[in-house]
């Protein structure tokens, strides 16, 4: 048995952050922000509203498309950093608003490379003969956590809200071809949110909080740096497992982080345009929930027709990378 992508969904909350919103909060300028990262706008939720909420909306367009009730659903995973609490996981949560218990249900910490990790895990699981039917879900809800002033411009400029979920099913020809995995754990705190922490006692204080320790940091050229040397090298890993080479691609879709790295990555491929698909200018960087969102938006675009070769590729804190080979 195999892995295929029965069918996906997005969502993202309604309201609308533009660069000239954030101007209004901080030093920053809608040209700095577009130049160096070509977004313009991103989504963010109203206080009270969690990545399962933001899944169960996504998750009921893709059963809409499946044509499955919620109880065909086995299995759920859930990749996102940042949950509605720290225990239990959001996957939980997404079960009880799906009303599927006792389907087993797992979050994973994987970051901006949740949705591959994720993908790896209901590949396995479907072709062991575990599961049959997975619901593969990443969501976040960053924007609470940001630094709305000019301490965070850096990194709160880049991060929105989403949600993006595939359904997997078992099927005799194969879908997920494959799925190449890595980290390096050295390279832990370049980007990283280091508070509440198990490491201070008590795991929240205001001293942390005045330091801002709960915000991310990030090393944004290191991570830039090696994002742009990574991402070729994760492409190349899944063609070559599959004895394919870049002129057999249909389509690329890099984790959307910033859009100079998707050029750059571009380039050194040597991809013509068309075989990329990018919509951080939209949404930013949604973390885990960027690669479905953005695989949603192509497939209901009409840019992954029936049989489609698709290369998913994601690089992000820890640092986490990986990629997939999927035939649609
Ligand atoms: O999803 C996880 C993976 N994340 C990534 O892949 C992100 C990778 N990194 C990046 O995308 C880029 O490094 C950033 C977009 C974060 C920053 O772009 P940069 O071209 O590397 O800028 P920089 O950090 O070198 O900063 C250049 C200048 C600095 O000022 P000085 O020191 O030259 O006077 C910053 O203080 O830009 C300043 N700056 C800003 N100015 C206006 C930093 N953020 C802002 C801002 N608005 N929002």
């Amino acid at each position: 048995m195999h892995a295929r992508i029965r069918a996906t969904g997005h969502y993202v909350p309604p309201k609308i952050l533009t660069n000239a919103d954030l101007e209004k909060l901080m030093d920053t300028t809608d040209a700095w922000i577009v130049e160096r990262t070509g977004i313009r706008e991103r989504h963010v939720v109203e206080p009270g509203v969690g990545p399962a909420d933001l899944a169960l909306e996504a998750t009921k367009q893709a059963l809409e498309e499946a044509g499955w009730q919620p109880q065909d659903i086995e299995f759920i995973i859930f990749a996102t950093l940042s949950p509605e609490m720290p225990a239990p996981g959001s996957a939980c949560l997404l079960q009880e608003k799906l009303g599927i218990a006792p389907v087993g249900a797992l979050d994973i910490r994987t970051q901006c490379s949740g949705f591959v990790y994720g993908l790896s895990i209901a590949d396995a699981f479907i072709r062991s003969g575990m599961y049959r039917r997975v619901l593969l879900v990443a969501s976040e809800v960053q924007s609470p956590f940001l630094d709305m002033s000019t301490r965070g411009r850096d990194t709160a400029v880049l991060f929105g809200d989403g949600a993006g979920v595939a359904l997997l099913e078992a099927a005799e020809e194969p879908g997920v071809l494959s799925t190449h995995l890595h980290a390096d754990g050295r390279y832990a705190r370049e980007l990283c949110i280091q508070s509440p922490s198990s490491l201070d006692h008590p795991p929240i204080c205001p001293e942390r909080m005045q330091q801002g320790k709960h915000y991310p940091y990030m090393n944004g050229r290191e991570v830039f740096k090696t994002a742009v040397a990574t991402f070729p090298k994760a492409v190349k890993e899944a063609l070559a497992h599959n004895g394919h080479g870049l002129e057999d691609l249909d389509l690329l879709i890099l984790h959307q982080a910033n859009a100079r790295i998707v050029e750059a990555v571009a380039r050194f491929l040597r991809l013509p345009p068309g075989k990329m698909f990018n919509n951080i200018e939209k949404y930013g960087n949604t973390t885990a929930a960027s690669i479905p969102i953005a695989l949603d938006e192509a497939r209901k675009a009409g840019r992954v027709r029936d049989g489609a070769l698709v290369c998913l590729a994601a690089f992000g804190a820890g640092f986490t990378w990986g990629s997939a080979l999927i035939r649609c």
